[in-house]
């Protein structure tokens, strides 16, 4: 009975078995391999210079949207790609509809960008006209989630500007990655300095720890084989090999400052050639 109380509680985030090591310690985990010239103290000056950027351009005269200032490279950098066509964009957490209109004055004209939001009031932002939709409901929600990716997805850019609580944000990726996500997609979860914030926490592991396992999950191929199992020509070259969905469509994980991005392709056999 216990057990079964301890899953139901951790399914929804509301037990915390263990708190994650950062909290407790309050301190960035020790790496005795870092050499001390580079955890030397250097101070941080304020910006020279703001992004120089269209989507910041927009962001200055739209109203209502909250966005770090240094966020807006790392949009460009994995949003430009997607400009030339029409694409379909999930954002998670929608506020007073700023950030929607923003996608949708940067994105293709035809693009469809779909808010959510726990909040009700957020349903006032929809603007079916403009290709924006507004769906009311919790990122924790699997049905729901399941329900906004039948209507409208798949997606190629989803978005986690939702609660910032990290058992929500690992949830959503769980739930989303696979079903909800394009081949070809990109995920990005934003204002991640929430996972060094106990206000935020609520998982046993933060966000930014959990992203970290999956940096690991990109390797899965090579757990238990020789390089030379993947030489082009070699007797066991070009093998079938089994892995998870995760690892076999995970391209690429970018940690930048407060925000992670994760390129989604469905990767073929690596291989090598000795020539
Ligand atoms: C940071 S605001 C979003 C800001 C908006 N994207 C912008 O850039 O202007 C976070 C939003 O997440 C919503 N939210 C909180 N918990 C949520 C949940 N469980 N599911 C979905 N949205 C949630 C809040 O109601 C709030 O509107």
């Amino acid at each position: 009975m216990r057990k079964l109380l301890n899953r139901v509680l951790i399914r929804f985030g509301l037990l915390i078995t263990k708190a994650p090591t950062i909290l407790v310690e309050k301190k960035l985990p020790p790496s005795k391999l870092i050499a001390p010239s580079l955890t030397e103290k250097v101070k941080l000056q304020p910006a020279v210079e703001k992004s120089k950027n269209e989507i910041f351009d927009i962001f200055c005269t739209e109203t209502k949207v909250h966005k770090w200032h240094h966020y807006f490279d790392v949009y460009e950098r994995y949003l430009s790609g997607f400009r030339s066509h029409p694409i379909r964009m999930l954002e998670i957490g929608v506020f007073r509809g700023g950030s929607l209109r923003m996608w949708n004055r940067y994105l293709h004209p035809d693009s469809i960008i779909v808010g959510i939001d726990i909040d009700k009031t957020c349903a006032q932002h929809e603007n079916n006209n403009q290709g924006i939709h507004v769906r009311i409901g919790s990122q924790a929600d699997l049905k729901f989630l399941a329900a906004v990716n039948e209507e409208f997805g798949p997606f190629d850019i989803i978005l986690d500007d939702g609660s910032h609580k990290t058992h929500h944000q690992i949830f959503s990726f769980n739930a989303l990655f696979r079903n909800a996500l394009r081949d070809g997609g990109c995920y990005i979860v934003e204002d991640c300095h929430t996972s060094y914030s106990a206000k935020h926490v609520d998982s046993p592991e933060t966000f930014i720890e959990f992203s970290k396992a999956l940096v690991d999950t990109i390797h899965e191929p090579y757990l238990g084989r020789e390089e030379k199992a993947f030489r082009l020509g070699h007797m066991d070259a070009l093998q079938e090999i089994e892995l998870s969905y995760l690892s076999a469509h995970l391209h690429s994980i970018n940690f930048h400052d407060s925000i992670i991005a994760f390129q989604k392709k469905r990767r073929a056999l690596p291989t090598s050639e000795l020539r």
